[in-house]
């Protein structure tokens, strides 16, 4: 199995980044014969206004995160997108078929461009980026978490689509989300997921929180109303979501936490769970330290993921170009 996911170098990444997605990463590295590809979606972090001096230093800060949280240059491939030029090249082919009114229908062009005085041509072309990204690796699984769902299945619209007109050329993706914690949400409106860009500061709990600031929010996390701890999301949002980040930080069950916490009060879950988180992210948060500081190393370990990047994507990119008719050079 091939796999392949991509994360945007934007925005400090949160605990929900983390239990969503980079968790996955970290699992999938080794129990995958086909490789795992991991890219720092830099080329999608421009749709969006932003500050050209931020993208370089969030993209080695994203970089050395990753590598942090158990990411191994010798186990997987870790690469910039904009390194790999065939990620644009195949965006622009395969906007070809890709259909307008489909991707006026995404949620997150929608949300993104809602009341905004600006909305770049790129915002709504993003699905096409993305679709490449996983097409030009013959991908066969995306860990993701739950947001993303939309565009996955567009990429799969996509390949079919090339795969009928142009002849076999891409395999099908699937998406694979966590068990637990898909949709982590805001801890002060827990009915919102976690977001650096649309949640509340106080509601989301970054992986490189000092641990002052880590069990602070989790004490102040709105809960709901009534005593019992229960995971029933639709009903009591806020406490179904301390549950599970406990699962997930704990390595317990999501049932064996309820019971734990039978008869128990939030004060005890909220308490827990900060400290749970805390220990969590100690040692990430100190290897992170170390690696930040080498960025001559950083540099030279994304250079290596993107020369196998390339190398991987070389073969999909010509076969595109070829059957969709293009004179050989
Ligand atoms: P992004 O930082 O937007 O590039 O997202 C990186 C990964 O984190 C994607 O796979 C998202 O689906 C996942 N993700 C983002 N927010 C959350 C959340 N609140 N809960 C779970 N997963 C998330
Ligand atoms: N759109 C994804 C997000 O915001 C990031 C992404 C870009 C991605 N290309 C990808 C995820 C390819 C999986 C596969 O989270």
């Amino acid at each position: 199995m091939r796999v392949f996911s991509g994360i945007q170098p934007t925005g400090a990444k949160h605990i929900g980044n983390y239990i969503g997605a980079m968790r996955q990463y970290v699992a999938t590295q080794d129990a995958n014969e086909g490789g795992a590809y991991f890219c720092i979606v830099d080329l999608h972090s421009i749709t969006v206004e932003y500050d050209p001096r931020d993208l370089h230093d969030r993209s080695l800060d994203l970089a050395a995160l990753l590598f942090a949280v158990g990411l191994d240059a010798d186990r997987c491939v870790l690469f910039c997108q904009s390194h790999v030029a065939a990620h644009s090249e195949a965006a622009w082919l395969l906007s070809a078929v890709t259909g307008f009114g489909q991707l006026g229908r995404m949620t997150q062009f929608k949300e993104k461009g809602e009341g905004k005085e600006f909305v770049s041509a790129g915002l709504f072309t993003y699905p096409v980026l993305m679709a490449g990204d996983i097409l030009l690796y013959q991908t066969d699984i995306v860990p993701i978490g739950d947001d993303q769902r939309q565009h996955l299945e567009l990429a799969r619209d996509v390949a079919e689509r090339f795969n009928s007109r142009y002849g076999e050329t891409f395999k099908v993706p699937r998406a694979v989300y966590p068990e637990v914690g898909a949709r982590i949400m805001d801890l002060q409106e827990p009915t919102k997921k976690m977001s650096t860009t649309n949640g509340t500061p106080q509601g989301t709990v970054l992986v490189l929180d000092d641990p002052d600031t880590i069990r602070k929010k989790f004490k102040t996390a709105v809960t709901d109303s009534g005593r019992e701890i229960r995971f029933v999301p639709e009903e009591k949002p806020g406490v179904s979501n301390l549950i599970e980040i406990l699962s997930v930080a704990s390595g317990r069950p999501i049932a064996e936490v309820e019971e734990d916490y039978d008869g128990r009060g939030y004060g005890d879950l909220k308490t827990d769970v900060g400290e749970a988180v805390v220990e969590l992210f100690r040692p990430v948060r100190e290897r992170y330290a170390e690696l930040r500081s080498d960025e001559d190393e950083l540099r030279r370990l994304l250079r290596i993921g993107a020369e196998k990047a390339q190398t991987t994507s070389a073969p999909t990119l010509h076969h595109m170009y070829e059957r969709m008719g293009f004179v050989a050079r």
